[in-house]
């Protein structure tokens, strides 16, 4: 399920016409489909019966968007204890949040050991674990890095021997002696974002689970409590949509019934969950022509709101070009235009040479399927604004205020 060009056209016309946004001065809006991400969860929990799922709060950290998350019976994986706040906030129980972090300090965990009994807390390094309290009221875990390339871009590979994010698993014997000696319930991976090899992704984690298989079989006969949890983390591409089906269902093939229920089974998706259920609008502030070359459409978005898109590769963010009254721009002749942000500096592009038909000022371009690490990497470069975030559910037509339009804090 996708957010349709139509669909958005009405979402903007209807905020203009009820005074959620002003025509005049709301020059870009970000809007959050519940259609497509309801779509989402209920996939989500269709295909992984009986695991928990945490939603990486950092692809979307809007309040609103968390509340919901929350609400559908959703846990959340911080990234920070700013993160950890902001699910709690949201009205999270700490059971249902995951905490990883690098670099948790000291007060850090004081602070966890006082305030949310149940959270599962990720330690990154065997170095880590001796900050962690002897009788933590948290359930703590220890990723695991397996060492399997799962096909993420080098941006997003976390599973190279040069990994800053957990234990390699050639670590083995270290490993093993830290469950012995700190008071670990569960193991944790997560091999990096935009996963594309499925079967490499398996591999990592049946090599995780036999890990643990491992060390419950020395446990038992030790008389210490089992480890009980294995949180595989996210990183699922948003495209193609039902690749979390083929995911699953190589899940489910390559691990038994019982090893399924010798532990609780956690997830951490992102972008899987967000991409494609917001969209973001802008004005059309310039469009200016260029001789032998494509044109330059002027956004109110750029490197702000897209900024690793800016700085690495831009997303193909699906482009629909509506009139200045918000109807759908119907014309058929297409050309070129390169579609610049507002930022001073050179490399603020959203999109080169994008097929679109005539672009005028004052027109509005949706960007679909910006749902996810955008919202939440909004950069102070420029000191722009923060467009006001709104909902909207096309099955219904509801439209509906989340956030205003708000200046950075510096
Ligand atoms: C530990 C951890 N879990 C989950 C995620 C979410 O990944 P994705 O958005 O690719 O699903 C990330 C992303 O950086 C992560 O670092």
């Amino acid at each position: 399920m996708k957010t349709e060009g139509q669909s958005t056209a009405k979402a903007l016309q209807q905020a203009w016409q009820t005074g959620l946004l002003d025509r005049t001065n709301d020059t870009a809006a970000l809007f959050v489909d519940w259609d497509v991400l309801d779509h989402r969860l209920n996939f989500l929990r269709e295909e992984w019966p009986q695991l928990e799922h945490a939603v990486a709060i950092k692809s979307q950290p809007h309040a609103g968007v968390l509340r919901y998350l929350v609400q559908q019976g959703f846990g959340l994986e911080a990234a920070s204890l700013e993160e950890v706040k902001r699910g709690l906030e949201a009205g999270c129980a700490p059971h249902k949040i995951v905490f990883d972090s690098p670099v948790k300090t000291r007060e850090e965990l004081n602070w966890l050991q006082q305030n949310t009994p149940g959270l599962l807390v990720n330690a990154n390094a065997l170095e880590e674990l001796p900050r962690h309290p002897q009788k933590p009221n948290y359930r703590l875990g220890l990723r695991i890095n397996p060492e399997v390339h799962t096909g993420s871009p080098a941006l997003f590979h976390v599973s190279s021997n040069a990994s800053k994010f957990g234990i390699s698993l050639t670590q083995r014997a270290q490993i093993l002696d830290a469950l012995r000696t700190y008071p670990i319930s569960g193991l944790h991976l997560h091999s990096g974002s935009q996963i594309t090899d499925l079967p490499a992704q398996i591999k990592a984690i049946r090599l995780v689970l036999e890990l643990a298989q491992e060390a419950n079989a020395e446990r038992q006969q030790l008389g210490l409590a089992l480890l009980d949890w294995i949180d595989i983390g996210g990183g699922l591409p948003a495209s193609p949509w039902d690749g979390m089906r083929r995911y699953a269902d190589e899940f489910f093939q390559n691990t038994t019934p019982v090893e399924r229920a010798q532990f609780a089974w956690h997830t951490e998706f992102g972008q899987w969950v967000h991409a494609h259920a917001g969209w973001t609008v802008s004005r059309l502030e310039y469009v200016l022509p260029r001789t032998d070359a494509a044109s330059v459409a002027y956004l109110h978005v750029g490197a702000d709101l897209f900024l690793r898109d800016a700085y690495t590769a831009p997303r193909p963010f699906p482009l629909v070009p509506l009139n200045a009254d918000g109807t759908p721009n119907a014309n058929t002749q297409l050309q070129p235009y390169d579609i610049a942000g507002p930022l001073c500096f050179a490399g603020d592009y959203v999109a080169r040479k994008a097929q679109l038909p005539e672009l005028h000022e004052g027109d509005w371009l949706v960007l679909l399927e910006t749902g996810a690490n955008a919202y939440g990497l909004w950069s102070r470069h420029c000191s722009r604004t923060i467009p006001a975030v709104l909902g909207h559910r096309p099955s219904t037509g509801e439209v509906q205020k989340l956030s205003d339009r708000t200046d950075v804090n510096f």
